[in-house]
């Protein structure tokens, strides 16, 4: 069995299958992404850069659009904006018909100046403001997701004022414990997030919403956790959120006609099976249909949030090699123009990604390395043990399945500007986002008047401190 497998020395990268969807490898061992050369992409807009495939994502929205459409017509699917968030990903996600889940006022700001029609935007967050209230409800958006009771008294008074009954959804902690990192599981009792089922917080959190004017509660949300390969969760939490609208039906005679079941579904990063949504949208159904069925409850329209398995695989990094260093006896380093900074993922999680060189794809892959960033830091690490092609300064490296949780995340530590996004499809590449410049960075950086160098006041000052010190 292992005799046949194919030594890691004689791999490429054209031979790792599957490719990510919308790429492809040419004859010069060029990896191609929505028809375009990434290494012609990498030199006409320099690196890190992020390319999206504009087909990929649409086709990952059809994919949800579709298997919900089969399974459980009239679902909701929002797309969870805070994966990756552009004015191009906002207007395709528009176009595809789905929904979209925004956190803040920025995500909302983005995606209604994209022209996302507020009625389909869900509003999430543990801390919404009372100037993103407002912002929201003057958007007119469709849904708020209500975390805590100090955010449902702001949104009732704030609602009232405008002679409004706002929809919302509660947001529930079921306890349930997701198999995944611990950071990205949230729906555990011990959560900063939603109500706390076990406790009963929810049921009467519930029966206030009911009871306060400028609020229809329409329906309950949970989630529980992200990067989820399979849906071993679904039955226990699917129960206990059915139990919770029963017990808030009869305790305040609503309808709960909505039951939003969060995002979540995982996807490859390097050899994992994607949680499809065929397979997710079957299991979510079935054990909606059985557990209304057995309490003899109409099954409310199902909503769900998913993010990472929309963008994430439609997106891939590129970077260039800059420097290497070899310590005698231990696995080589490579540096990269790019690191934390535009993916904290590696040294947040312990996240593992697929790199491969992008313009010697049928290369063998011989040499072990550690890819690393350029930033200040020692856990700034992009791979461990990454198999590529002995890599040569100005090799340009590609990391499959960036699209979600990269960008959104990137930060400007040591003032590295953030980097360039791209759309591709059918052989064109469309700037999404501009790479940031130095006076990006300098833009909202004020230099007080009295610190402006001026060499001769300047000594006269030190001389009057000097003095009066
Ligand atoms: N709905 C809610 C209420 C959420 O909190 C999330 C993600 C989603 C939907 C979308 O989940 P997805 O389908 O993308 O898994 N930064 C982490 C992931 C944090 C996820 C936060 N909530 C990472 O890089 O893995």
């Amino acid at each position: 069995m292992l005799a046949q497998e194919p030594s890691p020395s004689r791999e490429t990268a054209a031979a790792r299958r599957p490719l990510p969807p919308g790429t492809d490898v040419d004859g010069r061992g060029h990896l191609i992404d929505g028809g375009c050369d990434v290494t012609d992409l990498a030199r006409r807009y320099g690196t890190p850069l992020y390319v999206f495939n504009e087909t990929v994502l649409r086709a990952n929205c059809r994919a949800y659009r579709d298997a919900f459409a089969a399974y459980a017509p009239g679902a909701m699917v929002a797309y969870a904006a805070k994966a990756c968030l552009t004015r191009a990903i906002a207007a395709v996600v528009a176009a595809e018909g789905l929904h979209i889940d925004v956190v803040s006022g920025g995500e909302l700001h983005v995606a209604l100046s994209a022209g996302f029609p507020a009625e389909r935007v869900v509003f999430h967050g543990n801390n919404k403001t009372a100037a993103e209230i407002t912002q929201a409800l003057d958007a007119g958006i469709g849904r708020f997701v209500v975390d805590n009771l100090d955010e449902m008294d702001r949104l009732a008074e704030a609602a009232t004022r405008r002679g409004l009954r706002q929809r919302v959804l509660l947001r529930v902690a079921p306890g349930i414990e997701a198999h995944t990192h611990e950071y990205i599981q949230t729906g555990s009792q011990d959560s900063k997030f939603g109500f706390d089922l076990e406790s009963g917080q929810a049921l009467r959190a519930a029966q206030r919403c009911a009871a306060t004017g400028g609020l229809r509660l329409v329906g309950l949300h949970a989630h529980i956790g992200s990067q989820l390969l399979d849906t071993r969760a679904v039955p226990p939490l699917v129960e206990r959120m059915l139990d919770l609208a029963r017990a808030v039906e009869s305790a305040c005679g609503v309808r709960l006609g909505e039951l939003n079941l969060g995002g979540g579904a995982g996807i490859r990063y390097v050899d994992e099976e994607a949680l499809a949504p065929r397979t997710l949208a079957a299991a979510l159904t079935a054990a909606v249909a059985a557990g209304c069925a057995r309490r003899g409850m109409e099954p409310p329209v199902l909503a769900v949030e998913p993010g990472r398995s929309v963008v994430g695989e439609a997106g891939i990094a590129l970077y260039t090699v800059g420097s290497r260093k070899r310590v005698p006896g231990l696995v080589p380093y490579v540096a990269v123009d790019g690191g934390m900074g535009d993916n904290i993922r590696p040294a947040l999680y312990g996240a593992a990604y697929t790199v491969v060189a992008a313009g010697r794809m049928h290369e063998p892959c011989a040499q072990q390395v550690h890819v690393v960033g350029r930033y200040c830091e020692s856990g700034d690490f992009l791979a461990r043990d990454a198999m590529l092609p002995a890599p040569e300064v100005g090799d340009l490296l590609a990391f499959y399945a960036a699209g979600a949780y990269q960008v959104p995340m990137a930060s400007n530590y040591n003032l590295v500007p953030r980097p360039c996004l791209l759309l591709v499809a059918n052989g064109r590449a469309d700037v999404m986002v501009e790479r940031e410049t130095y006076a990006d960075l300098c833009a909202r950086d004020r230099l007080p008047e009295r610190l402006l160098a001026r060499p001769a006041a300047a000594a006269a000052g030190m001389g009057s401190l000097g003095s009066a010190g």
